[in-house]
């Protein structure tokens, strides 16, 4: 198997499941070092025991910005560089307008934007030319769905971030990217089918493909977006949706 990314240091936020977990493991697998964050203690361990291949993992919450000085603090120790931040952490509440808390409105933006705007800014001293960003976008940025207004307005700032952020770094030669994934069958999005009855239906008559996306298919577009094969690829945002937001 080619290693694409032998020896590059790799930032995941949110790493200790779902699709940052199983994109820690394909970076891992593809020689890099990995550094992966989460909130939970316990579940970062386990997380790490999972990827093995020496990743790495700091606790700590993307939306507090002494955490993120203390990850990045580890990272300059170790390798005194950056070479792909995956900025995937984010969280999916929902309220129709009408409904909408002060604290579920705070909550979200400050993990998904705030958290994202720091998560990729503390990086940059330790990134130099041909370093990648890549950032967790959505299908909800670009569509409507009942009671997600908060969510979808955060990747749609994502969105937004990539293309600007591609102006601001174009002298520094680091490229950022979006990837969306559209419905992805993670261990949470498990348990919201299991409670919600007719969900997964409906998510599967609505999906072109006809099925939720594997945690798999989301990384491989990440690693594609990070490597040298999307080199003269920028501000992009790659659905990976099964044709959900483009059919
Ligand atoms: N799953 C989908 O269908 C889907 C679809 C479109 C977009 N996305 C986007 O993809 C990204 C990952 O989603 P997922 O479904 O894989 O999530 P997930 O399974 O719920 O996992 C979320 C991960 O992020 C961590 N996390 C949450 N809040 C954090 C914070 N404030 N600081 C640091 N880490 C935090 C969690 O660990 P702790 O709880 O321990 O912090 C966990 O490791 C998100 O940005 C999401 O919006 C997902």
């Amino acid at each position: 198997m080619t290693k694409r990314f032998e020896n590059k240091v790799v930032v995941i936020t949110g790493g200790t499941d779902g699709i940052g977990l199983t994109t820690a493991g394909s970076f891992a697998a593809e020689g890099a070092h990995v550094y992966i964050t989460g909130r939970r203690q316990e579940r970062l361990d386990e997380a790490l025991r999972e990827i093995g291949n020496g990743a790495l993992g700091v606790q700590g919450d993307v939306s507090n910005l002494a955490d993120l000085d203390r990850l990045y603090a580890q990272v300059k120790r170790d390798h005194g560089r950056v070479d792909v931040v995956f900025a995937n952490a984010g969280v999916s509440e929902s309220a129709p307008v009408g409904s909408i808390e002060e604290d579920h409105f705070d909550r979200v933006f400050d993990i998904n934007v705030k958290g994202t705007v720091f998560t990729v800014q503390k990086a940059l001293p330790l990134m130099s030319a041909g370093g990648a960003v890549v950032l967790s976008g959505s299908g909800a940025g670009s569509k409507g769905f009942a009671s997600l207004s908060i969510y979808s307005a955060t990747k749609a700032a994502i969105r937004s971030f990539a293309r600007t952020w591609t102006v601001d770094l174009k002298s520094e030669g680091i490229r950022v990217n979006v990837v969306s994934p559209g419905m992805v069958m993670t261990p949470a999005m498990h348990t919201y089918l299991k409670n919600n009855t007719g969900a997964e239906e409906w998510m599967k008559q609505t999906i072109p493909f006809g099925r939720l996306a594997q945690t798999e298919e989301i990384a491989k577009a990440v690693l594609f977006l990070s490597s040298d094969e999307s080199s003269f690829v920028g501000g992009e945002e790659l659905f990976v949706d099964g044709g959900f937001v483009a059919v």
